[in-house]
C-alpha cells in the first residue's frame, strides 16, 4: 500500500490517503487536548500507545462481531483503515457518572446510575462539541432516525464487550466516546479510536484514573497511565 497525501489533520490524528480509494492510513500523533482544544501539549509517546492500544481493541470488537473501519496495524504510529463518511457524532456511553454529567447535572463522580445512559453530541469545533438529543441530530441531517437505531444498538454491544475486556484486566469501563461511518457499501462501521484519551479507566482495587483525565486534571505520571493500560489489554 503506497501512503498518499494528507487528507485531513485533527487534534490528535492525521488521516492521509492511499493508492486503494477505499483505504486511508491513520496516523497518531503525541498531541494532547482538553477543554475544547484550549489546554494544549504533547503526551511523550501517547500515539504509539494509542495505535497499540486501538488495534488490540478493535481486533477484539472484530473477533466478536463488531464491523470496524480498521485493518492493519502498518508500523508504530499508523494503521491501514477503511474509508468512511463520519458521521459528525460522538457517541458517549456512561456506566459510571463522571466528567460532564457529573457537572452538568450535580451528581457526585463515581455514582452508578440504574441505567446505561448514552448521549451524542454534534462534531463541531466552532459550537464546542454540543450535547444534542436524537430530533436534533435528525433535523441538523446529521444522520437519520434508522441510523441512529443502527448506532445505539452496536454501541450497547460494544459497551457489553469492552466493559467485559477491561473487568477480566481490572478495570472498571466508566465511559467513553465512539464514533461511527458509512462505507461505500453503506454499511455503519465503528471509526476512530479507543483509547484511553477516549475512554475514562479506573483500577478496580485502588480507584486510581488510568486516563486523559490525569492529563486534564494534571494529576501526572500520563505515559505510565496510558503504558499501563497496553500492559493490561496483553502487551
Ligand atoms: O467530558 P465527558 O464526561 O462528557 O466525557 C465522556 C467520555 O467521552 C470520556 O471518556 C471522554 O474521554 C470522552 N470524550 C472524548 N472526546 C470528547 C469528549 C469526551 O473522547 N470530545
Amino acid at each position: 500500500i503506497i501512503k498518499k497525501e494528507m487528507l485531513y489533520e485533527g487534534k490528535a490524528k492525521q488521516i492521509f490517503a492511499t493508492n486503494d480509494e477505499n483505504l486511508v492510513i491513520i496516523h497518531y500523533k503525541d498531541d494532547a487536548t482538553a477543554f475544547n482544544g484550549v489546554k494544549k501539549s504533547q503526551i511523550n509517546n501517547k500515539g504509539i500507545l494509542n495505535n497499540k492500544i486501538t488495534a488490540i481493541l478493535f481486533e477484539q470488537l472484530e473477533k466478536q462481531g463488531v464491523k470496524t473501519h480498521f485493518k492493519e496495524k502498518l508500523n508504530d504510529r499508523e494503521q491501514l483503515c477503511e474509508k468512511l463518511t463520519i458521521f459528525p457524532l460522538e457517541v458517549i456511553t456512561r456506566n459510571i457518572i463522571a466528567g460532564s454529567m457529573a457537572k452538568r447535572v450535580g451528581i457526585k463522580e463515581g455514582t452508578k446510575p440504574k441505567n446505561i445512559i448514552f448521549e451524542i453530541c454534534y462534531k463541531n469545533d466552532e459550537y464546542g462539541d454540543p450535547l444534542i438529543n436524537d430530533h436534533h441530530a435528525i433535523a441538523l441531517g446529521l444522520a437519520t432516525y434508522d441510523e441512529l437505531k443502527e448506532i445505539y444498538t452496536i454501541t450497547a454491544k460494544i459497551n457489553r464487550l469492552l466493559k467485559d475486556m477491561f473487568d477480566k484486566e481490572g478495570i472498571t469501563l466508566v465511559d467513553f466516546k465512539i464514533e461511527f461511518g458509512k462505507n461505500n457499501r453503506g454499511e455503519i462501521l465503528l471509526a476512530d479510536e479507543i483509547t484511553p484519551d477516549t475512554c475514562r479507566l479506573w483500577d478496580k482495587e485502588t480507584g486510581e484514573k488510568l486516563d486523559k483525565d490525569r492529563f486534564r486534571r494534571n494529576l501526572g505520571n500520563v505515559e505510565e497511565a496510558y503504558i499501563e493500560i497496553l500492559k493490561r489489554l496483553g502487551e
